[in-house]
């Protein structure tokens, strides 16, 4: 499929941004995403659009809808929900700066600057605990049938939604466990990647493991270790043909199901909470026209 933000598809880039903006209201959101569109092809900037920007422009987007907050046993996960997302991927961060204002501009009719975390590819793409993060994502054509809206319709095809969790990690509770200890939290050895095939049920790839739900969940990750002056964690990102398969996961991943919780809550915890949806491209531009904007 050639309709496919590129940026979805491409392996990690060595830094990234990610940019959170709300909408202005009485703004004028239309001409700020035609501005957008026009500077941006979904290769250096995955985009993707919330369910109040979809809203505010009286039209849905099927399977758009509030991202799931839960609270129990002591877990909780937040739903914090925004307007649009860019995920802005480079090599260099000054370049990222620059093209952070040249977008903020772009917008700025309709929708103002929430946040911005600045993000990175840690060696060969590893999460800050030092465990090898992706390892089971689906490459080639399972990633497109995984994380690409196909067959639904001309305006829809080649879009896809997108699940945003900044992740604050903890490390020196995570360090101040035992290698043992540690590869049992994660179910993966941390020397050589070796899964772990008697870890713990509350081991993250024990409750992840995506062919054990029926049907299966698979999700395309791509989420990037993030770290400010004063803390650190992972902005974790999945695309999905819809959010069917991320909320069995993080279902599973809370407990909700069968009290037993990931162990992965251990030393981290989820601060943010967000779905949007990512538009397909046309001529290397953003195609909207399923809001109505040609
Ligand atoms: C701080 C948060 C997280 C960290 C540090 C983390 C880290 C990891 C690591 C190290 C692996 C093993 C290697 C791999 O296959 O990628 C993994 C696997 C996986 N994670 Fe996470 N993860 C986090 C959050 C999540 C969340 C929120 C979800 C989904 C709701 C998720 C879904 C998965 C899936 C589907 C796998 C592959 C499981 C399999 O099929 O074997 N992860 N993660």
């Amino acid at each position: 499929m050639i309709n496919i933000q590129p940026g979805i598809l491409s392996a990690v880039p060595a830094h990234a941004r990610y940019l959170t903006f709300s909408l202005i209201p009485g703004g004028d959101p239309v001409t700020a995403l035609l501005e957008l569109r026009r500077i941006t092809s979904g290769k250096e900037a995955v985009i993707g659009l919330g369910a109040s920007l979809i809203e505010v422009l009286d039209k849905t987007i099927p399977g758009l809808h509030d991202f799931p907050s839960y609270s129990h046993a002591g877990i909780d996960i937040p739903a914090t929900p925004f307007a649009l997302w860019c995920w802005l991927r480079g090599s260099d961060r000054g370049e990222l700066v620059h093209r952070t204002h040249q977008i903020q501009q772009a917008l700025a009719t309709g929708f103002r600057l929430n946040d911005v975390t600045d993000a990175f590819k840690y060696q060969s793409g590893l999460d800050l605990t030092g465990y090898e993060d992706g390892t089971e994502n689906p490459e080639g054509v399972k990633a497109i049938q995984a994380g690409i809206v196909q067959g639904v319709s001309e305006k829809l095809d080649g879009s896809s939604f997108v699940a945003v969790q900044k992740w604050i990690h903890d490390l020196n509770s995570f360090e101040s466990y035992p290698l043992e200890e540690q590869d049992n939290m994660i179910g993966r050895r941390k020397l050589d990647n070796e899964e772990l095939e008697d870890a713990p049920k509350s081991a993250h790839v024990k409750r992840t493991a995506q062919e054990d739900f029926d049907p299966e969940a698979f999700v395309l990750r791509r989420s990037m270790p993030w770290a400010s002056s004063t803390q650190e964690g992972l902005v974790f990102v999945a695309f999905g043909k819809s959010t069917d398969a991320f909320e069995v996961l993080l279902n599973r991943m809370s407990g909700a199901e069968d009290g037993i919780h990931d162990a992965l809550f251990r030393f981290t915890r989820p601060v943010t909470g967000s779905y949007f949806w990512c538009p397909p491209v046309h001529n290397n531009r953003l195609d909207l026209t399923a809001l109505g904007i040609d």
